[in-house]
């Protein structure tokens, strides 16, 4: 008990100590800017002990909203020569100086959540943020569909940047002409933990890509090698206009063709089924070709509203291969490995997501996966990851969404 207390207040002290002033980065050193999903989680757990301060969170990022209603994945309020690839690099086409990419689609669900904890307060915040919210959505719609599934247009989009899922789409990349650049994210953890040169060449090949073509879509639909339809996508999106369509009920607003658009996300998110797998997977939307992995998003799907018995003997196995799941990646594949980055490592955040999800329909694992998340944080701290087989600390410390993991779930009493 008084261990949790002692951490509910580590929580708040870690947000309060990474908030840069309505907005919070993720933690200092690594990730010194504001970061799109972090941000939802980080608003999520701001509404635990200050609503105002939750709402705030999500108004900045929002600001940097581009014209075509993309949210970017990175915004850069101010320069910090700590990390890279930074502004000038990106060359983003926003109100403020911005990365040309986006990221998973929480924002709309943690605004809803925000908005249950003080209708009140949330009233006037919540209609102000809804057509953006809106227009996001419909971006996604609008440029982003495979077969109704949802695609990511650079790893770092899904926010799991080198999963296995990525592995042949990358190999096709060439990234010969990239030029010299020297990597940040190495001088403030151990290389080990993070990935590879050869994933990084290709990662800033891609950003070179989109910058010569000034971020436009209809030119990186037709030119970008890299185009995956993707569970964290597809099933964050279907989750968000479930709850955008909700909220927009609730308060008598025009939510016309957002049934539709679920609709077709449901369908969508059917395509990434692979029968063979038993399992939703990753597809190159280019070359039809399923990635074969079991990743922590296949677990989405209940976060989206979907159940799945095959689904949940994947999750059964892999909680009862590794003590501290749910794991990145299958600890049974080849290619597990515990401590790099999205290759293994177990991750707060996700298992929120994927806890939500089996809560909200009483499934049987709910509340292991909980029960884990909060082990591995009583035991090892604030990490942005752990390593799933011994549970120990991974990554950047004093970590924003692991601490607003703990306030709004895994620390529950
Ligand atoms: C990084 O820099 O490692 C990030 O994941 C990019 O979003």
């Amino acid at each position: 008990m008084t261990k949790t207390i002692d951490l509910d207040e580590q929580a708040r002290d870690i947000l309060k100590m990474n908030d840069r002033g309505g907005y919070t980065i993720p933690t200092k050193g690594l990730y010194p800017y504001q970061w799109n999903w972090d941000s939802a989680f980080a608003a999520l757990g701001f509404a635990q002990f200050d609503c105002a301060r939750a709402w705030a969170e999500l108004e900045t990022l929002f600001s940097a909203q581009w014209a075509d209603g993309m949210v970017p994945h990175i915004v850069f309020h101010k320069a910090d020569p700590g990390y890279y690839p930074g502004p000038d690099v990106w060359g983003g086409t926003g109100p403020i100086p911005s990365s040309g990419i986006t990221q998973p689609p929480i924002a709309a669900t943690m605004a809803r959540l925000i908005f249950e904890k003080d209708q009140t307060l949330g009233e006037e915040h919540l209609r102000a943020l809804f057509p953006k919210l809106r227009r996001w959505h419909s971006w996604f719609m609008q440029w982003r569909l495979d077969r109704g599934a949802v695609c990511v247009t650079h790893p770092w989009e899904a926010g799991r940047d080198n999963t296995p899922e990525w592995d042949a789409p990358m190999a096709r990349i060439d990234p010969t002409d990239v030029g010299e650049y020297v990597r940040r994210d190495t001088q403030h953890v151990d290389g080990s933990m993070r990935p590879t040169k050869y994933d990084y060449d290709r990662y800033i090949w891609l950003v070179q890509m989109g910058r010569r073509l000034h971020w436009d879509q209809q030119k990186l639909l037709d030119e970008n090698p890299f185009r995956v339809a993707d569970p964290t996508m597809t099933f964050t999106l279907l989750r968000a206009q479930r709850d955008l369509l909700a909220m927009g009920q609730m308060l008598g607003l025009d939510v016309g063709g957002i049934t539709e658009e679920i609709e077709i996300l449901e369908q969508g998110a059917q395509t990434l089924w692979n029968p063979e797998l038993e399992s939703f997977d990753a597809r190159d939307a280019h070359s039809g070709e399923w990635a074969n992995c079991v990743s922590n998003a296949s677990f989405l799907c209940w976060y989206a509203g979907l159940d799945s018995e095959g689904q949940t003997k994947q999750l059964q196995r892999v909680l009862d291969k590794v003590q501290y799941g749910v794991p990145s990646h299958d600890p049974e594949s080849d290619k597990f490995d515990g401590r790099r980055y999205w290759r293994g490592p177990t991750w707060a955040v996700m298992n929120l997501l994927i806890g939500l999800g089996l809560e909200e329909r009483n499934h049987p694992l709910a509340e292991r996966v909980r029960i884990a998340t909060k082990t591995l944080i009583e035991e090892s701290g604030f990490s942005e990851y752990f390593d799933p087989t011994d549970g120990s600390a991974a990554g950047g410390q004093g970590f924003t969404w692991t601490a607003a993991v703990w306030l709004s779930w895994a620390g529950r009493t």
